[in-house]
């Protein structure tokens, strides 16, 4: 089996419904427990204009509109998580993009409700953490 280390860099943002029920704490223990390291980390108000930047990708879609008017809707904590295969690791430990697909033991599978409030989003890929750690820690 490979299973040789490779330290990576991911983004990773607590939606307003995690913030709202004051889940912070809870989302950030599961990280730091699973050996990852909070490298950065911002409580903020997303703009619509940085919103569609983030979700630039998805403009057209039919949930869009209502995806850019939560994210809007309050706080979010916007953070870098740096560790082993970071990138997928933090995908697996957060669950299906549906609260209702995700398994319990994962962050949306145990405290998600229904799209949007799915409580958290991570990078999917080596690129889209680069580009969205870029886009909420190096230019803003
Ligand atoms: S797609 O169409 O497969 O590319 O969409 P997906 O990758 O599953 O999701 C992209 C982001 O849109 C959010 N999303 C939604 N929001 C509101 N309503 C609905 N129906 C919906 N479907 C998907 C989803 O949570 C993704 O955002 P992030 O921030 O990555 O969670």
């Amino acid at each position: 089996m490979r299973c040789e280390d490779e330290i990576q860099q991911t983004f990773v943002a607590l939606k307003p419904d995690a913030v709202e029920r004051k889940l912070i704490g809870r989302i950030i223990q599961r990280f730091e427990d699973r050996g990852f390291n909070i490298i950065e980390i911002k409580m903020l108000k997303l703009s619509k204009e940085l919103a569609e930047e983030y979700y630039s990708e998805h403009k057209g879609k039919e949930f869009y509109e209502r995806l850019i008017t939560f994210m809007t809707s309050g706080k979010i904590v916007a953070m870098v998580i740096e560790g082993e295969r970071a990138i997928n690791t933090v995908r697996k430990m957060i669950g299906n993009t549906c609260p209702y697909d995700a398994f319990p033991g994962t962050i949306r599978g145990d405290f998600g409700l229904y799209l949007p409030k799915n409580i958290i989003h991570a990078s999917d890929s080596i690129d889209g953490a680069k580009k969205e750690i870029e886009l909420f820690f190096d230019s803003k």
